[in-house]
């Protein structure tokens, strides 16, 4: 072969959505450094930042906010759907069903080419995600999914329809940053499941559907809830030196939430979660998974192995303790992945439309010349 498997290295797109700066640990949306905006970006900013390529100033903010709260609401028939689904199902696996569902009562499902009405279903499906979310959580519950507010914005609504209280603005606002934070990563593995589905003239909700698929994986998206478990399993701060001796030293665990294809420095976005994991938990009065955490990685970052690997903690080993800390449950971790990185899909679907079809090639090292056989004789 002649790269490290895996396409490591091989360039698909020229794209401006967002640089990682794998290196130097430094990520930028559109030319906005990270911190910038995990400081200071509604959810929504960044999401229109990433479609229009520009900030939008106030009034496109508010239109546009109030435009994705307005399109948020589940059609009843998918709502329906989603009640007759076993209650035990994997919530990322309930929202790749019920996004697909979406697709049967949008108009323009089958728009496969003008952008700005793709843009308009992508306003949808943004919305509908975050309800879906939010719905699946409680029905498997046994309890009736509450409808979006207008007046509220995306990571206002999805706390307002886990519980029906009015939203915690501390708690809210955590919600927003990690979305914003977790919004477009480059060529990660969802977004270019996404360009691949699209590049075949395939629709907008295919695509998001297959990354749904993507981001599943306990490899990619699927490693915020692994991480958790295994802070879990830890159980104790004084048993993180006895877990890590014997599952990772000893064994052949990997610490799920550490390492990264492309960052060989910290991933910034670790760092900024760091430091709200570490603010909620004191605000929580319980340091105990934070602590976990945060000793496990300092022993890994002292360890040669991981040194020698340029293996930090990457988004989702931190980001496990923001959420479970806001009282999410662990297996609604990877859907609030998706229902932000939907930004970046869409940003990476609307580049792709038009383009070429991506079929990459493979080597052939099978048998040549075999005779059939008829299968009374094999
Ligand atoms: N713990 C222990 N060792 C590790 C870890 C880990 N978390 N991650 C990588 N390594 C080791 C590998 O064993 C390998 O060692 P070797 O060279 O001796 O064989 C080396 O580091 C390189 O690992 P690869 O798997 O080749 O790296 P790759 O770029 O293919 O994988 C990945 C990156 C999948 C993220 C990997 O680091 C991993 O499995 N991490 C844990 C899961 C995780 O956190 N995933 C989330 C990624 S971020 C995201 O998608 C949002």
């Amino acid at each position: 072969m002649g790269n490290k498997g895996g396409l490591q290295g091989v360039v698909v797109a020229d794209i401006t959505s967002s640089l990682v700066d794998g290196e130097n640990g430094r990520l930028i949306y559109e030319g906005y450094e990270i911190q910038d905006l995990a400081q200071n970006a509604l959810f929504e900013e960044v999401v229109y930042l990433l479609w229009y390529k520009r900030l939008p100033n106030r009034a496109e903010l508010e239109a546009f906010t109030k435009l994705l709260a307005e399109n948020a609401t589940v059609p009843q028939g998918v709502i329906d759907l989603m009640k007759n689904l076993p209650k035990d199902a994997n919530p990322m696996a309930v929202l790749r069903t019920a996004t697909s569902a979406l697709a049967h009562y949008d108009p323009d499902s089958e728009e496969l080419s003008n952008k700005e009405i793709v843009l308009q279903k992508a306003v949808r499906v943004t919305g509908q995600m975050t309800s879906i979310c939010a719905a699946w959580d409680r029905i498997r519950k046994g309890q009736e999914p509450i409808a979006p507010r207008t007046d509220l914005n995306l990571s206002q609504n999805f706390v307002y329809m886990l519980n029906g209280k009015d939203p915690d603005p501390a708690i809210a606002q955590a919600f927003n940053v990690y979305m914003v934070l977790l919004a477009e990563h480059g060529m990660n593995a969802s977004t270019f499941t996404a360009r691949v589905v699209t590049a075949t003239g395939g629709d907008y909700h295919s695509a998001v559907v297959a990354a749904i698929g993507a981001l599943k994986g306990p490899s990619h998206g699927g490693a915020n809830a692994e991480a958790m478990h295994q802070f879990v399993e830890i159980g104790e701060v004084e048993n993180v030196e006895n877990w890590f001796q014997t599952n990772i030293k000893n064994g052949d665990r990997r610490i799920m939430g550490i390492g990264h294809r492309i960052y060989k420095a910290l991933d910034p976005r670790a760092q900024i979660l760091r430091d709200h994991a570490e603010k909620l938990a004191e605000a929580s009065g319980n340091m105990k998974w934070f602590l976990i955490a945060d000793n496990l990685a300092k022993l890994a970052r002292a360890d040669e192995y991981f040194i020698e690997r340029k293996l930090y903690p990457n988004v989702d080993y931190y980001s496990a303790i923001v959420l479970y800390t806001l009282g999410l449950d662990i297996d609604m971790f990877t859907p609030l992945f998706a229902i932000s990185r939907i930004a970046g899909w869409t940003a990476n679907i609307i580049d792709q439309m038009g383009g070429r079809l991506i079929r990459p090639d493979a080597n052939y090292i099978g048998p040549m010349g075999l005779k059939w056989v008829p299968v009374d004789q094999r």
